[in-house]
């Protein structure tokens, strides 16, 4: 790890792709955070046997079913995340409403990917809307997390064309090729160059 190494917690639901593009990126020496923890609301979550694989020394399923509120299960997230001293928390397909006291915690330190050009196709539902609506361009953001659902500001995009055959599945997947190269870049930018938000916009301490 290098000087600007960051203390990284990666918070999935899913499939974990994204977090695997981003583990590889580290080992490979391209992005310079440190991937202490991985936290999942799902035990099914093929997230987690992604983390254990590559060494992350703590992988956690956190089941919601054991809390009462959205508030209870995200204050045990956040004393997680506090404990192993996380500057920054890596949503990759964590699917849960994060709750506006989890969010004010960690404000401007909680990054999301989401599979359209945002403010375009917010919501679960991105790629599906994203055909439905008959746009010719698509492709991905990644985002700060403030309190409006795939409101932050805008780190980063990439864009791609809509193929007039594209279905979900065959864009989801063009999307996420995108994604694995996005995500990983856009951390080593803020481990190496940093930002600074002005109104909505995100400036690079470089440009
Ligand atoms: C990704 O395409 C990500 O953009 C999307 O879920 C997928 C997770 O894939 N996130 C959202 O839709 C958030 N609103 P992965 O588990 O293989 O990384």
């Amino acid at each position: 790890m290098n000087s600007n190494s960051k203390t990284v917690a990666v918070m999935v639901s899913g499939r974990g792709s994204n977090l695997k593009a981003i583990l590889e990126s580290v080992a490979k020496g391209e992005c310079p955070v440190d991937v202490k923890l991985v936290i999942s609301d799902r035990g099914d979550a093929a997230g987690l046997d992604i983390a254990r694989k590559a060494g992350v020394p703590n992988v956690i399923h956190i089941d919601p079913k054991n809390f009462e509120t959205r508030e209870q299960f995200d204050t045990e997230c956040a004393e997680l995340l506090d404990r192993h001293g996380c500057q920054w928390i890596v949503l990759a397909g964590y699917m849960r409403i994060l709750s506006s006291s989890f969010v004010r915690r960690f404000r401007g330190r909680i990054i999301n990917i989401h599979p359209s050009l945002l403010p375009s196709f917010a919501g679960a539902k991105a790629v599906e809307d994203t055909l439905a609506y008959g746009v010719k361009v698509s492709g991905c953001t990644v985002h700060l997390v403030d309190e409006v659902l795939d409101g932050g500001s805008i780190l980063a995009q990439s864009v791609i064309p809509v193929l007039d055959g594209d279905t979900r599945d065959s864009l989801h997947a063009r999307i996420q090729i995108e994604e694995h190269k996005l995500y990983p870049a856009t951390l080593a930018r803020m481990a190496n160059e940093g930002f600074e938000v002005i109104g909505r916009r995100v400036v690079w301490k470089s440009s």
